[in-house]
């Protein structure tokens, strides 16, 4: 007697793949072009249809919701972004999001969408070093792996994720670091994990709050105040300062020197800028490590904040967040602190 076990085939992920332009996106006079080629000239439709293996594991629906080099993601572009991801994520036949998007600011995109939606669903944001016309592109790699951690079940509640290269970042962590290599993406304290064999596995989790913990959401955010970066460099010009602080921003990070060393020559503008009302938050130009409160200035004294190990860039979309819903000195400090 034979005994046939009937495994019920599990459904496939319904997933939406977003397009927004980028490299991924791109297309190269000829197959060497690895570095020089049109950015942001495929439809995601396009870029799917070369990938049909992807309709093995998911079910695939697309939108082209941008259409530029990541570098014109301004807070608008963001807020539109989020919204449209939030409100696909609130259906029951939608399991999961895919978002191609340039690499340039990748890191900064994500990281919005990781303070700011409200679901456990997978976000996956992906892109390319490489555009889909060049010798050894890693987008069609890239997209699938995008497209199996998106409909993977462990990939649940773990925030947005950034896939590139076989690995699985976290949207808090990962930074772009190389302008050309196909490794170019970084996490400080490594990925969540990489995809192996069409298989994503998680080896650590998000420590922060994000997405469901955090207390921004994106349904409530109409608009964000401006922030603006200062490069710190030896020998900082007052007049770059004081130029940023007309501007109209509510607060500037400082990328510093160091550990957050703050050049003579500008303390006392931006203990100015402090009596203005606008926040002024102490980080680094390394790219690594924490900025201690009260250690290379007395923060206390001038009411000035840190950011903690975030780096300038995307300390600058937490300051954003967290300026939505307060102007406290110590609460601001403490979003650096809790995410
Ligand atoms: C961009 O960020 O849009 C251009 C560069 C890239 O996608 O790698």
């Amino acid at each position: 007697m034979t005994r046939d076990i009937v495994m019920a085939a599990r459904p496939k992920a319904r997933i939406v793949l977003i397009g927004t332009g980028g490299t991924i996106a791109g297309h190269g006079a000829s197959s060497i072009n690895t570095s020089a080629y049109d950015c942001s000239v495929l439809r995601i439709d396009d870029i799917l249809a070369d990938l049909p293996v992807a309709a093995s594991i998911a079910d695939i629906r697309t939108e082209q919701l941008f259409q530029f080099g990541s570098e014109n993601f301004g807070n608008a572009q963001l807020l539109q972004l989020g919204k449209r991801i939030s409100s696909l994520l609130k259906r029951d036949n939608v399991d999961g999001i895919v978002v191609t998007h340039g690499t340039d600011t990748i890191d900064e995109t994500a990281y919005f969408l990781h303070l700011t939606l409200k679901s456990t669903k997978p976000v996956v944001v992906v892109g390319a070093m490489r555009p889909p016309s060049a010798l050894s592109s890693d987008g069609p790699l890239n997209l699938y792996h995008a497209i199996v951690v998106a409909a993977s079940q462990v990939a649940h509640s773990k925030g947005t994720l950034v896939v590139a290269n076989d690995e699985i970042h976290t949207a808090r962590d990962v930074v772009k670091t190389n302008t050309f290599k196909q490794d170019a993406f970084r996490s400080p304290y490594g990925p969540l994990g990489f995809i192996v064999e069409g298989k994503p596995i998680f080896y650590r989790l998000p420590a922060r709050r994000h997405t469901t913990e955090s207390e921004w959401s994106i349904d409530e955010i109409d608009e964000v105040p401006e922030v603006g970066i200062i490069y710190a460099h030896g020998g900082m010009n007052d007049a770059m300062v004081r130029a940023m602080l007309d501007s109209g921003v509510k607060a500037v990070i400082y990328a510093a020197t160091g550990n957050g060393n703050v050049a003579t020559s500008i303390v006392d503008s931006l203990v100015d800028a402090r009596l203005r009302g606008i926040h002024v938050v102490r980080g680094s130009r390394t790219g690594g490590g924490v900025v201690i409160r009260n250690a290379a200035q007395p923060d206390d004294r001038y009411d000035w904040l840190v950011t903690d190990d975030q780096v300038p860039h995307k300390a600058r979309i937490l300051m954003m967040l967290a300026l939505t819903g307060e102007n406290c000195a110590r609460k601001l400090q403490n979003a650096f602190l809790n995410y």
